[in-house]
């Protein structure tokens, strides 16, 4: 049970600090993170050019001044141990550069927004055994289905028939309202994106893919699947007529996980469904987990397992203090 995966920890440098000190204590060899890595300020009160400069300045700043420096002087001093991380909806994409530096000069530290890479534990042992365990790779997808914040950085439409679960239509509009702070390079859906996911990938990477598979592919998204224990949030009641929905994850991430049958998917965004739902399911045969989050009362809620099986797994929540 060497791994761990982790969520939405939005910028607790205490957790960040806890966390790390947790992977030395247990010798943990591979740390998940399934985004929503940095502060969310700001939001949804203020939307002046001034409040979305402010948030973008005080994320870079946590990135320059926290974030960085404590995983790079930890993985300098632990070789072994390889952190993969997405970012989330929370994150403004204009700071994604600052990462993608990091895990250009880091060798133990990869961003997988987009991408995807080879498992190094997988690939250290295997030097040694091949036969002891599978060739195995890690790939992102940070993006969420419209809801209700306002960053639209790593938000999309589910498919462009406008096909979603009852009560799931926003108000809102991904084009004309809420805060980019990049334009989109590519224009798609969660359902094109996931339909050919080996091209959506190579549309970002030109000639670094690995041959993708799902079945040998640990998956980090931020979204949970849509209607499982993974994405249960409060009671919601009704507006007017409208039965407004309990779950907020994706249903194109469901239906993907539900075709491709991944060989581990690890997401978050919903806080508060470790405590509601479950931090695990299973669909089909793919293992399915969303650590929660509750960073909010200084609990760093984390699951522990072991990557080569990977339906051995527990759940700890630890407090700060
Ligand atoms: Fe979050």
């Amino acid at each position: 049970m060497n791994a761990i995966a982790v969520t939405d920890l939005h910028g607790n440098s205490q957790l960040y600090e806890l966390l790390l000190r947790i992977v030395d204590l247990w010798k943990i060899s591979s740390v998940f993170i399934s985004g929503d890595l940095a502060p969310g300020v700001y939001e949804p009160t203020d939307i002046s050019i001034v409040g979305i400069e402010e948030a973008l300045d005080h994320q870079r700043t946590f990135f320059s001044d926290v974030f960085i420096p404590l995983f790079e002087v930890f993985l300098g001093r632990h070789l072994q141990t390889h952190v993969y991380a997405i970012m989330g909806n929370d994150d403004r994409r204009a700071n994604e550069s600052m990462l993608q530096e990091f895990d250009r000069t880091t060798r133990n530290f990869h961003l997988v927004n987009d991408r995807m890479v080879e498992f190094r534990n997988a690939k250290q042992i295997r030097s040694f055994f091949p036969g002891e365990v599978p060739r195995l790779f890690v790939a992102g997808y940070p993006y969420v289905p419209i809801g209700g914040g306002l960053l639209m950085d790593w938000v999309k439409h589910e498919n462009r028939v406008g096909l979603m679960p009852p009560g799931m239509e926003s108000l809102m509009d991904i084009d004309s309202s809420g805060i980019r702070t990049v334009e989109p390079r590519f224009d798609s859906t969660i359902e094109e994106d996931l339909t050919d996911f080996p091209s959506y990938l190579a549309k970002w990477e030109p000639g670094t893919m690995f041959e993708y598979d799902p079945a040998h592919t640990i998956h980090l998204f931020h979204a949970p699947p849509y209607n499982t224990p993974l994405d249960q949030i409060a009671p919601q009641g009704r507006y007017d007529f409208v039965r407004l929905p309990d779950h907020i994850g994706s249903s194109e991430i469901r239906r993907f996980i539900e075709r491709a049958q991944p060989y581990l998917v690890l997401c978050g965004h919903c806080h508060e469904a470790a405590v509601l739902g479950d931090y695990k399911t299973d669909i089909g045969a793919t293992r399915c987990v969303n650590p929660g989050s509750q960073t909010h009362i200084n609990v760093l809620s984390i699951v522990q397992f072991d990557p080569y099986t990977p339906t051995e797994m527990k759940q700890f929540f630890i407090n700060v203090q």
